[in-house]
């Protein structure tokens, strides 16, 4: 039930559009665009960060909800943790049963390694079942690897790590191939050509999708791969800590039963971290598009090992979460429907963006609409921005919105809202990390036989990642690890086991006299009255 002021603006909306259709709307220049970021991207606000007070990034920022899980309690310290009681020995453990963990699991598998993966929901319950609008890779005629590239560095401030945005754009090709034979339902022309579409901040058509659920299509292929391979999965089963060996290698990790509590020891020759992204800690108060169980466990376990992070503070919060209706609030609309041509409206109906900048600068532009500027529409969470849907059917034809984004649209009509004839509201949600756990180009972290894939790792998308390289990501990189890890571990002997580095990180926090009682890794939200998340703006 849309209120009376939102009606009366959606009057304006539409007064708007003869105008606005076919408009070709500014491009900011990069100072603008500098200046804007500045003064209204999250990731600038001082107050939204807290500095390491010990580890490989002592000293530097991160944001503070994950600060306070740095610097919280080891969930294995006051326990009676039995480390020759071995449960589970594998070659290599998989810890996450997202994209990444399970394409990690496939190559690790063909490498003839014994894999076991290890999940705290279910294999699948991961961000990759939640991404919509694609997966990019240079595989047409006018496109190219190095153009793809260059879109990447530029969306990306230029501090990608050169090593591997160029694994992640030439090896994109392939993975389209290697999913497409698996068993992927692509959009494709009725010839059997890939569907491509832009994406922001591409300057190619380049994005492979299906429909709007082109992870959860994606998820359904590679959990299935698994599934039918036989490779052990333990589900509601969380990683609480990383083992290491004698000799200062990662060897395995304390497990607990999400049930039950109980405690298992897993032992493994290579490691591979696969455990995603960070939205349900929801920085400075925002709401997320991200699965439950995002709680940036990986980030900590190896942290604590002594893994470098890397663009720890580079947090991608996407421009177009559901503002209304509150039952979905920060649920993901995917930026489909502005490639597929719908513009970012303010109260007063005026289009005051191009809507296909690149994220962060879409969202600051968002937020000054709403915060300095006044223009936002008021909702019972704060203001919002209109995203004129309506517009997409005009442009492209009756029935564009049933075919290209059937997912979104029934999400909507289920509170009454018909996307093709009225548009919806938005405001910013908590989306991706940009930065994480370092690697090398093989994928492997500062700690020998630790490896890192998929939303877990930082510096592959610099300090922001565009639109659809996030699901190419996951491949590439799964895979890469899974590779790597798989031959890895045939040259390894596991020493003795032992948590000495846990005692040790402690003992320099209570030092530092930054220690919390915070129970960390999270694992799962707490959604308590009064938690969290109450009013974006
Ligand atoms: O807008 C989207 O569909 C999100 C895609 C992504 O983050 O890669």
């Amino acid at each position: 039930m849309l209120t009376q002021e939102m009606l009366d603006s959606i009057k304006k909306v539409e007064a708007s559009r003869p105008q606005r259709i076919g408009a070709d709307l500014r491009r900011m220049t990069a100072e603008e665009k500098q200046e804007l970021l500045k003064k209204f991207h999250p990731d600038y606000r001082e107050d939204g960060f807290v500095y390491l007070a010990v580890g490989p990034n002592k000293g530097e920022k991160v944001p503070t909800e994950l600060g306070q899980l740095l610097h919280g309690k080891s969930r294995v310290l006051g326990k009676d943790v039995d480390l020759d009681d071995i449960f589970y020995d594998t070659d290599v453990l998989i810890i996450g049963g997202g994209g990444a963990g399970a394409s990690a699991a496939i190559e690790a598998d063909n490498k003839g390694a014994r894999v076991t993966i290890v999940t705290k929901l279910r294999m699948g319950d991961a961000n990759t079942m939640m991404a919509e609008g694609g997966i990019q890779a240079a595989d047409k005629p006018n496109d190219s690897p190095a153009i793809h590239y260059l879109d990447a560095l530029g969306g990306g401030h230029f501090t990608n790590k050169p090593e591997l945005l160029k694994k992640l754009v030439t090896e994109a090709p392939d993975c389209i191939k290697w999913l497409n034979e698996m068993g992927v339902m692509f959009d494709k022309e009725a010839d059997g050509t890939m569907v491509t579409t832009h994406g922001g901040g591409t300057s190619r058509k380049r994005m492979h999708a299906c429909a709007d659920y082109s992870g959860a299509e994606i998820m359904r292929v590679l959990r299935d791969e698994v599934i039918n391979r036989g490779i052990e999965i333990v589900d509601f089963t969380s990683a609480i800590e990383l083992i290491l060996d004698d000799k200062g290698a990662a060897a395995g990790a304390v497990l607990m039963n999400m049930e039950t509590g109980e405690i298992r020891i897993a032992r493994a020759k290579t490691i591979v971290i696969a455990t995603g992204g960070a939205g349900r800690l929801h920085y400075q108060g925002f709401p997320t598009s991200n699965h439950y169980g995002a709680t940036a466990d990986g980030l900590i376990l190896g942290y604590r090992a002594g893994a470098n992070l890397l663009y720890q503070d580079a947090i991608q919060y996407h421009p177009t979460g559901v503002a209304y209706p509150a039952q979905m609030f920060g649920a993901l609309v995917t930026e489909k429907v502005r490639s597929l041509g719908a513009q970012l409206i303010n109260v007063d109906g005026e289009a005051f963006m191009n809507p296909l900048e690149t994220r962060d600068v879409t969202v600051a532009s968002i937020i000054r609409e709403c915060k300095q500027n006044g223009k936002g529409v008021p909702t019972p969470l704060g203001s919002a921005i209109w995203l004129d849907t309506p517009m997409i059917e005009i442009i492209n034809g009756a029935g564009t919105i049933e075919k290209k984004l059937p997912g979104m649209l029934r999400m909507y009509e289920k509170f009454g809202i018909d996307m093709r004839t009225t548009p919806i509201l938005i405001y910013p949600t908590l989306h991706y990390q940009n930065g994480g756990l370092e690697i090398s180009a093989n994928g492997m972290t500062t700690v020998e036989n630790l490896f890192v894939a998929g939303e877990a790792v930082g510096g592959v998308h610099g300090r922001n990642r565009l639109m659809g390289n996030s699901l190419l990501d996951i491949i590439v990189f799964g895979r890469n690890a899974g590779k790597n890890a798989g031959d890895k571990c045939k040259s390894v002997t596991v020493g003795k086991l032992n948590l000495d580095h846990v005692a040790k990180y402690a003992d320099e926090l209570e030092k530092a006299g930054a220690a919390n009682d915070m129970e960390s890794p999270m694992l799962l939200p707490k959604y308590t009255h009064g938690s969290q998340i109450n009013k974006f703006n």
